[in-house]
C-alpha cells in the first residue's frame, strides 16, 4: 500500500547452499508465562516465526507487544519469575529448550547474539572497549592477550570505527552513541554468530547515525551470511532493510510475510493502523512514537476474541471478532499469513486505494 514505491531491496538475497532451506532460527508456538495476582498469564502467547541464513526479519509492533520478551526467550534470558513453558526454539535445527543452562550460556554470543537499544547499558564504564571485546574473545576462544587485542582491532575496523589502534584504549564515555553501538555490534559479531538479534539498535541514535548502523548490519550480513532479526517500531527501517516481517500484537504474531507482501497486500487491520500512524518515510524519525487510538491490552487480561478488536477500525463491535480468537492463516502466497477473521476485506480495501 502507501509506501510500496519506496520499498528498496538491498542487494540479492543469499540463497545459501550450506544448510539448504533450514531456518537459522525458528520459533514454534513459543509461550512465555509470568505469574500474576490473578493467575499466570502469557506475555509471549504462541509465537511462531523464522529467519533464514542471510536474511533480515523485521519484528515490528507498538511498545509492549512482546517483541523483546520473545527474543529474550529465544536466547534464554527471560527475567524471573517468567518462564518459557511451551514451544520450540530451533537454532539451525537444535532445540535450545532441551539444552542445559551451561550449554545455553556457551551458545549465547557464539551462535546467537543480541544487541540492545541503549549502547551504554551494554558496556562496562570502567573497562576500555578493547578490554571488553578481548574479554569476549578470551572467554570463548582462549586467545592470548596479544591475539585478542589484534582481533579486537580487526573487529573495530570491520565496524568502521576510525583509527581503531587508538580507539581500542578508549573508555565507553569517550565515544559517541553511534560509536558505542558499533562497539556493541563488534562484540556481538566477534564470535561469528549464525543469528544476530538487534533490539531497537538505533532508537537512541540520530537519523544519520541510525542509517550508518543499519548499513553496517546489512554489510556484515552480506559478508557472513548470518541471519538478522531487527526489532523496531520504525516502519521506514522495515521498508529499507527487511526481507521479511513479523508484526506483533499482544504477545502474538498478527501478520507475517515477505516485506513486499506486508507493504503491498497488507492483510491485518493492526498493520494498516501501524502504517497509517507513520506520517511518511522521509519525515519519520525513529523517536516518533506510534499512536494508534486506545491502548494495547494488558497481557494479564486479554479479551477472549481478537486482542485488537477493541481498537480495530474494521472489527470493533463485531460479534465474531469479540468471541473468536483468530489463528494465523495463509492469505495470498503461502508465506504471507494474518491472524484476522476479515483479512480478505483488509486486502480488498488496500488494493482499492
Ligand atoms: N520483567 C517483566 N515482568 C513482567 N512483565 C514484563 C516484564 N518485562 C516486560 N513485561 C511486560 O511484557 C509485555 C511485553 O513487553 P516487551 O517484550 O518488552 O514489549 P516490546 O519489546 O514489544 O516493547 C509488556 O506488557 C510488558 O509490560
Ligand atoms: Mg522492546
Amino acid at each position: 500500500m502507501l509506501q510500496s514505491k519506496e520499498l528498496i531491496r538491498d542487494g540479492a538475497k543469499v540463497g545459501d547452499a550450506q544448510s539448504a532451506n533450514r531456518p537459522a532460527l525458528e520459533l514454534r508456538n513459543l509461550v512465555t508465562r509470568f505469574p500474576g495476582d490473578d493467575g499466570a498469564f502469557n506475555i509471549v502467547d504462541g509465537v511462531s516465526l523464522s529467519v533464514a541464513p542471510g536474511e533480515t526479519l523485521a519484528v515490528v509492533g507498538e511498545s509492549g507487544s512482546g517483541k523483546t520478551m520473545t527474543f529474550l526467550s529465544a536466547i534464554g534470558l527471560v527475567p524471573r519469575p517468567g518462564k518459557v513453558v511451551e514451544g520450540e526454539i530451533l537454532l539451525d535445527g537444535t532445540d535450545l529448550l532441551k539444552l542445559s543452562e551451561e550449554d545455553m550460556r556457551a551458545l549465547r554470543g557464539t551462535r546467537l547474539s543480541m544487541v540492545f537499544q541503549d549502547p551504554l547499558t551494554g558496556l562496562n564504564p570502567v573497562f576500555t572497549i578493547g578490554d571488553q571485546i578481548a574479554g569476549v574473545l578470551h572467554a570463548h576462544r582462549k586467545l592470548s592477550r596479544a591475539e585478542a587485542r589484534q582481533t579486537a582491532i580487526g573487529l573495530l575496523e570491520k565496524v568502521h570505527i576510525p583509527d581503531p589502534h587508538r580507539r581500542i584504549d578508549d573508555y565507553p564515555h569517550q565515544l559517541s552513541g553511534g560509536m558505542r553501538q558499533r562497539v556493541l555490534i563488534a562484540m556481538a559479531i566477534s564470535l561469528e554468530p549464525q543469528v544476530l538479534i538487534a533490539d531497537e539498535p538505533t532508537t537512541a541514535l540520530d537519523v544519520t547515525v541510525q542509517a550508518q548502523v543499519l548499513e553496517l548490519l546489512a554489510e556484515l550480513r552480506e559478508q557472513s551470511g548470518m541471519a538478522i532479526v531487527l526489532i523496531t517500531h520504525d516502519l521506514g527501517l522495515v521498508a529499507r532493510y527487511a526481507d521479511r516481517v513479523a508484526v506483533m500484537y499482544a504477545g502474538r504474531v498478527a501478520e507475517t510475510g515477505d516485506a513486499e507482501a506486508i507493504f503491498e497486500r497488507t492483510a491485518h487491520p493492526y498493520t494498516v493502523s501501524l502504517f497509517r500512524s507513520v506520517p511518511s518515510l522521509e519525515t519519520d524519525t525513529a523517536s516518533d512514537l506510534l499512536e494508534i487510538e486506545g491502548q494495547p491490552p494488558d497481557p494479564a487480561a486479554l479479551p477472549a476474541g481478537c486482542a485488537f478488536e477493541p481498537r480495530c477500525y474494521l472489527g470493533h463491535g463485531r460479534q465474531d471478532c469479540q468471541t473468536t480468537r483468530p489463528a494465523l492463516r495463509a492469505v495470498g502466497d503461502s508465506s504471507h499469513r494474518a491472524a484476522c477473521l476479515h483479512s480478505s476485506e483488509v486486502i480488498t480495501e488496500g488494493t482499492a486505494e
